[in-house]
């Protein structure tokens, strides 16, 4: 079985990994999506609260799997027999930090290879901090989000208010 993983920090998923995961589940049998424990990274979102927006998300793709990992991704692929490491790419500037990502990675476990796809130009602009920046001083970015990303915004923004 061809078991891939797609990585990242989903904080939240949007319109543009949804996008790549279209694309990307013809390719392999399994694709696991994980989101990373990340002590560093301040989250709007908890990783339970993430995990279940991408379940709810792409439950209508029966070969995406949800999961969460901490520590090395590398040893986490070996774990899960992964042959492959699905990321996006949007702009030229996203391709600096990936290629150093995907080199570090291929020094740790050689066997597995990054996959990269270019998102399509309608979501070019999108990532997971604009949305948050943009909903949270009170923008429309519900075509940009899954239907549960933007009720949990909504319910975030209410909170906070
Ligand atoms: O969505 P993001 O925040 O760009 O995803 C980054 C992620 C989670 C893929 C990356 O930070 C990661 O793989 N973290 C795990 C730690 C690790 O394995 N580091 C070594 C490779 S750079």
């Amino acid at each position: 079985m061809k078991v891939a993983v797609y990585p990242g920090s989903f904080d939240p998923i949007t319109n543009g990994h949804i996008d790549i995961l279209n694309k990307t589940s013809k390719l392999f049998d399994k694709i696991i999506v994980s989101v990373v424990h990340n002590v560093t990274k301040n989250a709007l979102f908890s990783l339970e609260e993430r995990v279940e927006m991408i379940k709810e998300s792409t439950n209508h793709m029966d070969n995406i799997e949800v999961d969460s990992f901490n520590g090395l991704l590398s040893n986490y692929l070996q774990e899960k027999q992964a042959i492959a490491i699905i990321r996006g790419l949007r702009t030229v500037s996203d391709f600096e930090y990936e290629m150093h990502m995907s080199m570090m990675n291929k020094m740790l476990i050689p066997e597995v290879d990054t996959i990269f796809i270019m998102s399509d130009s309608k979501n070019i602009y999108v990532s997971s901090s604009g949305i948050k920046e943009a909903a949270l001083l009170g923008g429309d970015i519900s075509s940009l989000v899954p239907k549960a990303v933007n009720m949990r915004l909504g319910e975030k923004i209410k909170k906070n208010d």
